[in-house]
């Protein structure tokens, strides 16, 4: 089997890696890529979010199935133009993508479904969702409607705060995505993530795991796109799971073949989790990052059966092979991220960490230059381990966090805290 994986982070470094291990996979390329991906497959520059542009090139390179990384192209509608052209691929329709994409939409399928999530308000106007802050009080929770690269929630801890980001996202700090804003109740709990891979009826669960938005230990200051994560999530336990399998995702997929745009692919629940119950915070129509390092580590091989198996509708006849094992994955970032941050610095000693089937190095933001591996984004490694406990995995992740030479690097130091 011929496959292309589009996107070019540790997500789709993480699916390259379990993808090469399964024999079935012929020919590997991922576009755009990056200099980890280079070492185990073929790279291709290519407009992923071009629909047209991307059917060309499997026409070209006789690719058989295409698993989508990201949310942009979903959105974008290139899996549509893909099976439009009789391409079989994993991710949903870019009117099932809406799911991630607008929040609104998401809370209308929630109520239609009856699945408990925040209570919510939507306005089109500043004026309007100001006099609901007023009668609300705080805290409350801003969001703008569309995708604003995780930047568009705002918690806010007073009406002051909330009052400032109503400003902020009707005065376009987001673009088109804040032209519409949706007001929500704040939820108390613990948040984890639950994955489910979806063939438009059948929902399958293949892991659950728990990021570290905040850039500091302890979780504290400026959010980021994930610092670390790791899986399982000891809070979402196999019958909080049970529950939220029954009361959100399948009444959630029920609702949207209803509707007439089926959800395939992965469908990532952002949970509050209080006192055992459930209760959704948003969805997501891909895989997180840095969250699929960790359930790649754990998934290998079979994760490409399963994608396939979910593109060809055929989820009712598989199950998962679990181990008893758990993952971590570590960020290392950029001196100054998520604010203003250098490229270019030159990475060293990556020789020296064993990689196999529990040790990975995921490269994240990587280019070579002159045949070395440096810095190109903010987010740039995810050192991966898997053990027999998360103790374990965790003392492996940061052993080999320690052979890594990048003074211009830095990582949290207390990844998994919540659960060790
Ligand atoms: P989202 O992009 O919707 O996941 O929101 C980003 C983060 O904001 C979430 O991971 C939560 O930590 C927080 N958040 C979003 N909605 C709520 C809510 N209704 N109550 C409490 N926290 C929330
Ligand atoms: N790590 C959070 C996300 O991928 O949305």
């Amino acid at each position: 089997m011929n496959i292309l994986i589009l996107g070019g982070g540790g997500r789709e470094h993480a699916l390259a890696w379990a993808v090469m291990q399964n024999p079935k996979c012929d020919k590997l390329i991922v576009a755009p890529g990056n200099a980890g991906i280079a070492q185990i497959a073929e790279c291709a520059s290519l407009d992923i979010e071009n629909g047209a542009a991307v059917v060309n090139f499997c026409d070209a390179n006789a690719i058989d199935f295409i698993i989508i990384g990201p949310e942009a192209p979903l959105a974008a509608g290139v899996g549509d133009r893909l099976r439009d052209a009789g391409f079989l691929v994993f991710g949903p329709s870019g009117a099932a993508a809406r799911l991630e994409a607008s929040k609104h939409f998401t809370k209308e399928i929630c109520d239609a479904a009856g699945a408990p999530t925040a209570g919510y308000a939507h306005f089109t106007d500043a004026e309007s969702a100001k006099a609901h802050v007023r009668e609300a009080g705080a805290p409350i929770v801003v969001k703008a409607d569309g995708l604003a690269a995780g930047k568009g929630v705002i918690v806010a801890e007073t009406e002051d705060q909330a009052m400032a980001a109503i400003d902020d996202m009707f005065g376009g700090e987001f673009g088109a995505a804040g032209a519409e804003v949706v007001i929500e109740e704040f939820m108390t709990g613990e948040e984890a993530s639950f994955f489910v891979l979806c063939d438009g009826e059948t929902a399958l669960p293949i892991g659950t795991a728990q990021d570290h938005k905040r850039v500091g230990e302890g979780d504290t200051g400026p959010n980021t796109g994930g610092m670390g994560a790791y899986s399982p999530a000891p809070v979402l336990t196999d019958a909080v799971a049970q529950k939220a399998l029954r009361d959100i995702i399948e009444p959630t997929l029920r609702e949207m073949a209803k509707r007439g745009t089926p959800y395939q692919g992965v469908l990532y629940a952002g949970l509050m989790i209080e006192n055992g119950q459930p209760r959704l915070v948003e969805y997501n129509a891909r895989f997180g990052d840095p969250e699929c390092q960790v359930l790649m580590m754990r998934l290998g091989a079979q994760a490409l059966d399963l994608m396939q198996a979910a593109a060809e509708g055929r989820l009712a006849e598989c199950s998962v092979n679990w181990a008893d094992d758990h993952a971590m994955t570590v960020v290392m970032a950029a001196k100054g991220y998520p604010g203003a941050y250098e490229k270019g610095s030159v990475i060293r000693g990556l020789d020296d960490c064993a990689e196999d089937s529990f040790h990975m190095v995921f490269h994240a933001g990587t280019a070579e230059v002159d045949g070395r591996i440096v810095a190109s984004g903010g987010r740039v490694l995810n050192v991966t381990a898997r053990g027999a406990s998360l103790e374990q995995a965790r003392d492996r992740a940061y052993a080999m966090v320690d052979r890594i030479e990048w003074p211009e690097g830095f990582c949290r130091r207390d990844i998994g805290w919540r659960a060790l």
